[in-house]
């Protein structure tokens, strides 16, 4: 998906050299995203020159790329020294027009470049906005609703009706203009070292790191002291600056020195994600819907669009908790590698202040004041898209058993194409790890409209979907960067336990069951170890299937979800075609596929449905299917018939899913490098899918 990175620094000096690695790692950063080209916008002039104009470098491809296109510009010394500069960059997912240069970001008002934007999202009314500015004599170049954008602005700024105009005022009535969801960050001749940012629909935040200039009387004092080479362009953070006090300016106390602190040097950092911004600022503002942020000399201001003028602009500076290490790579060789291995701890941080194993209860804060509302509704529905559904799956059956409340699941895009009836004493459920799913997101806008209690559980603090519901669970799996969700999965799918335990406290005729599922969750770090102390076996099962087409993955009950959950693995990192099936749909149709030369895979667990199970691996025996069976480590049973085995730890029924879904993302990752792909970032598919 598209990813929006932006670096302002206002009398910070910086080369140009700074400023595209600042750009580049903002954009590398945003990589994860998944996309198929980039581009940056900066200043083209050197300080010297009176001409301003903006420089547009875009490359179809990888960041790598544009970086090796960014140092062949001959016309831009990279040594060339900017005290204030406003840079953009943009890493494209195609959704109009092919990739290619023309078509990313970003997208600019003429030949001239006047005003460059980027943008994240999709204008709906783009064919009216184009067909408007043609008649006005305005020519288009790509294929892309995005550049209906700058030519707009330009149209605003041509018709402008006082010299005094804004750059916000303009852009106020560019999204006036707009219908459909955005997040745009606009850079303009006419504003040199002016940023505007706004969205609508699409995430954007900015992080602020604030620098001191020394006041002038105080540089001569430090230059002589410290020998410092250049005393014009010296800055210095305010803690640098008392250090060097403290250790070498023995004459000037450290309050001294704090007073020595001037004018305020600031950087701004725009991303539509909080992983560009924490290396450079724990210090963030995120946006709401038609914000529109406008920095200028320095100093940032938000306001509302003219339409929500009532609402309070004020936005409070968060502070990110996020670590740099916890997006980094590790040891590993992918991100999904990493976040599958990190699952012991992720499980453990879900259930972190929430579930209390002396008492046996169990408190989700974000819901609590909710809690007898939730009781008294009518049903659940529980929303999601693809492996966010998939643990609305693996967890109907306990959520129904502990909540005896009848329990709907259904993915985001087909609830909304049926219009399902939804009422105000229904309790609607959106699992959504990076709380920006386009579907999930629209699914959740039509059950507010119906006055429904909507609550989301997602992985993204500040996401749409956790602003938006009115109460919610944070699953705390930190950071997921690999396209494929892992550790989100069984952090979601222990979240919804927890709410279902949560509901079932004062049942009495339940207590037997919810200290079972209790003991089982504080197992489960321990059983998830050794699950993935299985890894090399699994790497020897993987080469044997790796040059398959196909496979099948087969279940029932609480592991179906594990089926459909592993298969969805499978195809979207290895390119395999591969099912999850029902075991009990078997002879309706998919025993057809079963010859010795299918791969199967049967997951067969010591629960209810086990004698079940072992009637359909008989079927599959009998077609000389040759199944490799996930099973229960003390079933002998199963293991007769296998072709291999892997064997998993045992734990309470409605938590096995948790367990039998690793080998399965752990077979999908090694398969995938076995066939030589990209395993972070497979083809056609992004982190976070944000348009419908
Ligand atoms: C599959 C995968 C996707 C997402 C889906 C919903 O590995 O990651 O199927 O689960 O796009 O995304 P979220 O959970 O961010 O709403």
């Amino acid at each position: 998906m598209c990813g929006i990175f932006a670096y302002l620094n206002y009398r910070v000096p910086r080369t140009r050299k700074e400023i595209f690695e600042t750009l580049i790692k903002g954009l590398q950063r945003l990589e994860y995203r998944g996309y198929d080209s980039a581009g940056v916008a900066i200043d083209g002039n050197n300080n010297e020159d009176k001409e301003r104009f903006i420089k547009l470098v875009k490359k179809r491809g990888k960041v790598k790329a544009l970086e090796e296109e960014l140092y062949k510009q001959d016309d831009l010394d990279s040594k060339a020294d900017f005290e204030t500069h406003f840079g953009i960059a943009h890493t494209r997912w195609a959704t109009h027009g092919v990739p290619s240069a023309i078509n990313s970001h970003p997208q600019r008002s003429d030949k001239s470049n006047e005003f460059v934007v980027i943008h994240n999202g999709i204008i709906t009314n783009y064919k009216d906005l184009r067909k408007f500015l043609e008649s006005k004599g305005y020519e288009f170049e790509s294929e892309t609703d995005t550049e209906t954008i700058p030519k707009l602005i330009k149209y605003m700024y041509d018709n402008r009706e006082s010299e005094d105009t804004s750059f916000s005022a303009l852009v106020e009535r560019v999204i006036q203009q707009l219908e459909g969801a955005f997040a745009l960050v606009f850079k303009s001749i006419h504003y040199p070292g002016e940023a505007v940012a706004t969205r609508r629909g699409s995430p954007l935040l900015i992080g602020v790191r604030s620098k001191y200039k020394l006041s002038t009387d105080q540089i001569p004092v430090l230059y002589r002291t410290c020998k410092l080479i250049n005393p014009v362009t010296f800055f210095l953070r305010t803690k640098n600056v008392k250090n060097m006090c403290n250790s070498r300016l023995k004459r000037l106390d450290s309050s001294t020195c704090l007073h020595a602190v001037g004018d305020k040097a600031v950087e701004f950092f725009f991303a539509s994600d909080a992983s560009a911004i924490i290396e450079h600022t724990n210090r963030v503002i995120f946006l709401e819907d038609d914000d529109i942020a406008a920095v200028t000399d320095g100093k940032l201001s938000i306001h509302r669009l003219e339409r929500s003028a009532s609402d309070d602009p004020s936005r409070a500076i968060q502070t990110l908790q996020m670590e740099l290490q916890q997006i980094m790579k590790g040891n590993f060789s992918a991100f999904m590698q990493k976040e599958i291995f990190e699952q012991p701890e992720s499980v453990v941080n879900t259930m972190r202040g929430r579930v209390n194993f002396e008492s046996s209860t169990v408190l989700l804060g974000g819901l609590k004041d909710h809690l007898k509302e939730i009781r008294r509704c009518r049903r659940l529905i529980i929303i999601g898209c693809g492996t966010s559904y998939h643990a609305a799956v693996a967890t109907r059956q306990v959520l129904e058993e502990l909540t005896e409340l009848p329990v709907m699941v259904e993915l985001a895009s087909d609830f909304l194409d049926r219009n399902t009836p939804v009422f105000r004493d229904d309790v609607c459920f959106f699992i959504s790890q990076s709380g920006e799913t386009a579907d999930t997101l629209m699914a959740l806008r039509y059950c507010k409209e119906r006055r429904a209690l909507t609550v989301g559980i997602t992985n993204t603090v500040g996401s749409s979907i956790s602003r938006e519901t009115d109460c919610g669970v944070h699953i705390n799996a930190g950071p997921e960067i690999g396209v494929a969700s892992t550790k989100a999965y069984t952090s979601q799918f222990v979240s919804l336990v927890m709410f279902g335990l949560m509901m079932s406290e004062d049942r009495i005729s339940l207590q037997k069951r919810r200290q079972e599922i209790i003991s089982g969750l504080k197992s489960l770090p321990e059983m998830i170890k050794e699950v993935l102390s299985l890894d090399e076996k699994i790497h020897d099962l993987a080469l044997e299937l790796y040059k398959q087409r196909s496979l099948l993955v087969m279940g029932r009950g609480y592991n179906y979800a594990t089926c459909l959950e592993g298969a969805l693995k499978i195809k979207e990192i290895t390119y395999m075609h591969s099912e999850g099936i029902l075991a009990g749909e078997l002879k309706h149709g998919p025993l057809a596929l079963i010859d010795k030369q299918m791969p199967v895979i049967m997951v067969i667990m010591k629960d209810p449905c086990f004698t079940k199970c072992q009637n359909a691996l008989q079927q599959v025996t009998a077609r000389q299917g040759r199944p490799i069976i996930l099973c229960s480590k003390e079933d002998t049973e199963s293991s007769k018939f296998a072709y291999k085995t892997i064997e998993l730890p045992h734990t309470v029924d409605c938590l096995q899913g948790v367990l039998s879904v690793i080998p399965l993302q752990l077979l999908s990752f090694h398969l995938a490098v076995l066939r030589g792909y990209d395993v972070d970032f497979p083809r056609n598919l992004a982190k976070s899918v944000t348009v419908e």
